[in-house]
This record gives C-alpha cells, structure tokens and sequence, in this order.
C-alpha cells in the first residue's frame, strides 16, 4: 500500500503544481485588471485547494507508514544526513506550511467580495506554491 501511495503522492504532484501555477497567474492578472470575480475561478481556487489538501493527507499516511516517522528517532543521525533531513523535516515542514497559506487564501477569498477575491488568492497561492518549489524533490519527478 506504501508503494502505491507513494505513487498517487508523485502523480498527484504533477496536478497541484499544475493548478496552483495556473491558478496563482490567473488570480493575479484578474487582480490586476480589477475583474469581477467569476464561478469558473471559485471552481478553480476549489480544485487546486482539493488537490494539496490531498496531497497533505496522503502525505501523512506515506510519512507514518514509511520510514521517514522511524528515521526520527535518531533525530542527530538524521539532521546531519541531507537526504534524509528533506525527506524527515524539510519536505514536510514546508509543504505544510505552503498548504496551510493556500487554505487561508481559499478561506479569506470566500469572505471577499468582488475583485478582492481575486487578490487574497493569488497573494496566498503564489507564496504557497514558491514555498512548495522550493522543497519538491524535482530529482523523483522527472
Ligand atoms: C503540495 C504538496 C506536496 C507535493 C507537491 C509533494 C510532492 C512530493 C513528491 C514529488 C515526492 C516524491 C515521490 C516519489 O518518491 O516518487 C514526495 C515524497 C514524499 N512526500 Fe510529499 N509532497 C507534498 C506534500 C507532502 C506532505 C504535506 C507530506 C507529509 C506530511 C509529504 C511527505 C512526503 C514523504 C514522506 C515522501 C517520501 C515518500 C517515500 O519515498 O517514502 N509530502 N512528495
Ligand atoms: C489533513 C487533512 C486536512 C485538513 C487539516 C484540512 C483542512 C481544511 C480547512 C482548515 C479548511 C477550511 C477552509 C475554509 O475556511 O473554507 C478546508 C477546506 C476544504 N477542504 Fe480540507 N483539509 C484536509 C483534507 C482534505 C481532503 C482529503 C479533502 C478532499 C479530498 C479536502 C477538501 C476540502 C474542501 C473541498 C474544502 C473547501 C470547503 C469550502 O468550499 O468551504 N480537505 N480543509
């Protein structure tokens, strides 16, 4: 079952970027040009929202279920291995951080009106999806 979490965890990645990139330079040039807030775009903050709540579930279940939970018990062992300190600590901490920061843009949009929806959500998906870039393991994707 790990395995192929793991490879849903790959899969699924290739969609949230994709939405996230795409959503993040819609939202901000519909910012700019003062545009009314559309149901196309309210579909399209959800999917992407849906798409890295997913990734943050199964994210959890590969991370207890693999050996990533194990390897921190020997917490100095781990922190001083590179590749194992961005599998234990800096892929998790960063993704959650990335997801949490689209969540409050999704929820503060619902709260705008108009074209405001527009800049609460590319800000808090373009800092989320930067901070996600920064720590995805680009060497397993491609
Ligand atoms: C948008 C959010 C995320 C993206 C785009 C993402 C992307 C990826 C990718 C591309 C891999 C490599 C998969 C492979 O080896 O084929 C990976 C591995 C992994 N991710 Fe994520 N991830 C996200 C969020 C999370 C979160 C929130 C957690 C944990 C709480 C997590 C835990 C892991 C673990 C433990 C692995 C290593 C799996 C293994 O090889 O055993 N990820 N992630
Ligand atoms: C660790 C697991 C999860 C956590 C902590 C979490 C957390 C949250 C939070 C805090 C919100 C509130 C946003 C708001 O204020 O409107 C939210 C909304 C949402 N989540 Fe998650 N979520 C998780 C997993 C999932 C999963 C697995 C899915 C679907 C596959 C999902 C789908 C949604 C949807 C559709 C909304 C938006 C609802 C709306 O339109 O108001 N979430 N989530």
């Amino acid at each position: 079952m790990h395995t192929g979490l793991v490879h849903l965890h790959r899969t699924l990645a290739y969609v949230a970027l994709v939405l996230l990139i795409v959503s993040g330079i819609k939202f901000l040039m519909a910012a700019r040009a003062k545009k009314e807030f559309t149901e196309g775009d309210r579909k399209l903050s959800l999917y992407t929202l849906i798409s890295v709540h997913l990734q943050l579930v199964i994210g959890f279940v590969i991370y207890f279920t693999g050996l990533s939970f194990s390897q921190l018990k020997d917490f100095g062992a781990a922190m001083s291995d590179s590749s194992v300190r961005f599998q234990v600590l800096e892929h998790p901490l960063t993704m959650i951080i990335g997801v949490v920061l689209i969540t409050i843009g999704y929820s503060s949009a619902k709260r705008a009106e108009g074209t405001a929806k527009y800049s609460k959500l590319s800000r808090f998906y373009l800092i989320g999806l930067v901070l996600i870039l920064l720590r995805v393991p680009w060497d397993k994707l491609f």
